[in-house]
């Protein structure tokens, strides 16, 4: 009997576990595996789903790789990308489950990405799961980049600083013994008396002090500080080109606007309709913050001065960088909605650092030089299609610099 059960219950098993994994490996094998679909797949997922997903890291929802082998079936998948709150409400364990563990957070439904395309998306997943974690270590630089230009020209400062010092002392003692070698050699001669006078006369300090070598190092060495200090203070006036304070949040622009491509006016809403960029509020921070609690570079601690901004109800108090003299006027939507400049061509490449830095100077000169050299972007302008009519007619030109429109008269920038 036991013997007759065991070999039964033993083929039962092994066929169960070759059905379970020719049926595991049938998921996976249905995922094309051809470059034109996974390339495909990559600029779907990257469109999709990269705001909330990565495939090596958990993020706003979970790490996508090996999601064809742990989720019930590819048409769990397709179902739940196309309708996740409607496999949950239909009381799906592994959808509940899932749910509850990533608070309740609802996935987009993505009810018009087709069956072959979510095939295409999981064929990235795929690639991307083969390839294995990248080593993706971003560098620690956040708090650093902002000040290395500096630090480092004051090493070199120190160092040429201490091999002055060096060189002053050698001189020193060459003097001395040059001194005492002359000293020696008089000595073996006929010499006077009053000569050897001189010769044996101690050396006195104020002998040092009247020298006319002494008086002249002295002034030499006040009036280069005092010269140093005036060109500091001119250079503190007004103009800050290079001014990267630190902030109250080690806030990365390099890893928001940069790295996770959120565009500058999801944050710097005013830029488009006043005359004030703005610097966004909490609440703005905590749209994505209530869920994001861990920084890859700086962990809980950065991210944790938001959450507490937020529940003390305290605004966060930015340094600003960015700052024209009250006497001057500046309006934001007249350059970047009315004149469709990119914020780069005034503020650098703020997409790529860490702590922004004042890229340009900000002075009349420079607002004048660009208002001379510019064109103004009529295209799509209703208001300016007479002008430019007018324009062309009177001066033969067929473009019209912000000059001419009246970018040069002095009340236009001053109040
Ligand atoms: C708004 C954020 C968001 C977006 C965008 C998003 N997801 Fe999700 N996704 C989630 C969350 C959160 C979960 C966890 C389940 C839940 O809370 O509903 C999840 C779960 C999943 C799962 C199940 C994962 C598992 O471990 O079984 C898959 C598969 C998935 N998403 C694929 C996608 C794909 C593909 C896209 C792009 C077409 C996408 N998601 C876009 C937030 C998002
Ligand atoms: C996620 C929100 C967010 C996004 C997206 C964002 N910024 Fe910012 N920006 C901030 C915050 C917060 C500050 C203030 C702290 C700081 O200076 O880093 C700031 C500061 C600035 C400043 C300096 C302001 C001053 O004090 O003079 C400039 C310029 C700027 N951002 C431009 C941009 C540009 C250009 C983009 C798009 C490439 C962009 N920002 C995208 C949140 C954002
Ligand atoms: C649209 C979504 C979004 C908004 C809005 C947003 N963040 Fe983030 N933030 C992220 C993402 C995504 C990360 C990356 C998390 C990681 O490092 O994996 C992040 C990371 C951070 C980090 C940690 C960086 C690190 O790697 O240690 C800080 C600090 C931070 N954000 C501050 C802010 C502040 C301040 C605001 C508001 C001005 C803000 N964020 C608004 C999405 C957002
Ligand atoms: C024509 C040049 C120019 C362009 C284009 C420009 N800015 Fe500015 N930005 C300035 C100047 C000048 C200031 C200082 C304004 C002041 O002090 O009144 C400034 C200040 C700022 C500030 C801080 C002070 C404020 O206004 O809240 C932020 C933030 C900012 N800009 C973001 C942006 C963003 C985002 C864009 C693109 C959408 C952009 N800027 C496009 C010239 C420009
Ligand atoms: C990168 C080039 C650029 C820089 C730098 C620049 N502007 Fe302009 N500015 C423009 C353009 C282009 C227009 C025309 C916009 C339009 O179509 O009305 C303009 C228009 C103006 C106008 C409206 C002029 C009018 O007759 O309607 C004012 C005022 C102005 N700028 C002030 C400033 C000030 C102040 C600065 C310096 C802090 C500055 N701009 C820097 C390109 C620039
Ligand atoms: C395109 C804009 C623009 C126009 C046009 C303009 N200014 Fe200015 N002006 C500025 C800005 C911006 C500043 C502040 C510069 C700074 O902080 O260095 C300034 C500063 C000044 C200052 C203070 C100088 C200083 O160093 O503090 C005077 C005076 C001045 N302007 C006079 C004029 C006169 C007079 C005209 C007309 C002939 C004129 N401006 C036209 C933008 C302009």
């Amino acid at each position: 009997m036991i013997k007759l059960y065991l070999p039964s219950a033993f083929k039962f098993y092994t066929v169960a576990l070759i059905l379970a994994f020719t049926s595991l490996n049938s998921f996976s094998q249905d995922i094309p595996s051809d470059p034109a679909a996974i390339s495909a797949g990559e600029s779907l997922f990257n469109a999709n789903c990269k705001a909330c997903h990565r495939v090596h890291q958990k993020l706003v929802g979970p790490a996508l790789a090996d999601v064809y082998n742990r989720a019930p079936s590819i048409d769990w998948i397709k179902a739940f990308i196309k309708n996740s709150s409607a496999v949950i409400a239909s009381g799906d364990d592994y959808a509940v489950k899932l749910y509850n563990e990533y608070n309740k957070t609802q996935m987009t439904a993505f009810s018009s990405l087709k069956d072959d395309q979510i095939m295409e998306i999981l064929a990235y997943v795929k690639a991307e799961t083969d390839k294995g974690p990248a080593q993706a270590v971003v560098k620690t630089d956040a708090a650093t980049t902002g000040t290395q230009g500096a630090g480092a020209s004051n090493q070199y400062l120190n160092v040429i600083l201490v091999g002055m010092v060096i060189i002053l002392i050698l001189l020193i003692v060459i003097l001395g013994f040059l001194v005492s070698a002359l000293k020696r050699f008089l000595d073996q001669k006929d010499l006077t008396e009053e000569e050897k006078e001189i010769v044996h006369s101690p050396i006195s300090a104020g002998s040092i002090f009247q020298s006319s070598g002494f008086v002249f190092i002295v002034v030499f060495l006040v009036a280069s500080l005092g010269f140093k200090t005036v060109i500091n203070t001119l250079l503190s006036i007004g103009v800050q080109q290079g001014y990267a304070p630190t902030q109250p949040i080690a806030f990365s622009h390099k890893i928001h606007a940069g790295q996770y491509e959120i565009d500058c006016k999801y944050c710097h809403t005013g830029v488009m309709k006043g005359k004030s960029a703005t610097i966004p509020s909490v609440n703005i921070c905590m749209n994505c913050h209530n869920q994001i609690k861990v920084g890859t570079i700086t962990g809980e601690a950065e991210i944790a001065k938001i959450l507490r901004a937020h529940s003390e109800n305290k605004p966060v108090e930015w340094v600003r960088i960015h700052n024209l003299p009250d006497l001057a006027y500046f309006n934001h939507a007249q350059h970047v909605n009315v004149g469709g400049i990119e914020c780069q061509t005034c503020h650098g490449e703020i997409q790529t650092m860490d702590v922004v830095r004042q890229q340009n100077l900000l002075t009349m000169g420079w607002c004048i030089d660009c208002h001379r050299k510019t064109d103004v972007n009529t295209k799509g302008n209703a208001y300016y299609d007479k002008l430019v009519e007018l324009h062309e007619t009177a001066t033969k030109k067929k473009t019209m610099k912000v000059e001419e429109i009246g970018g040069l008269e002095c009340a236009k920038c001053h109040y």
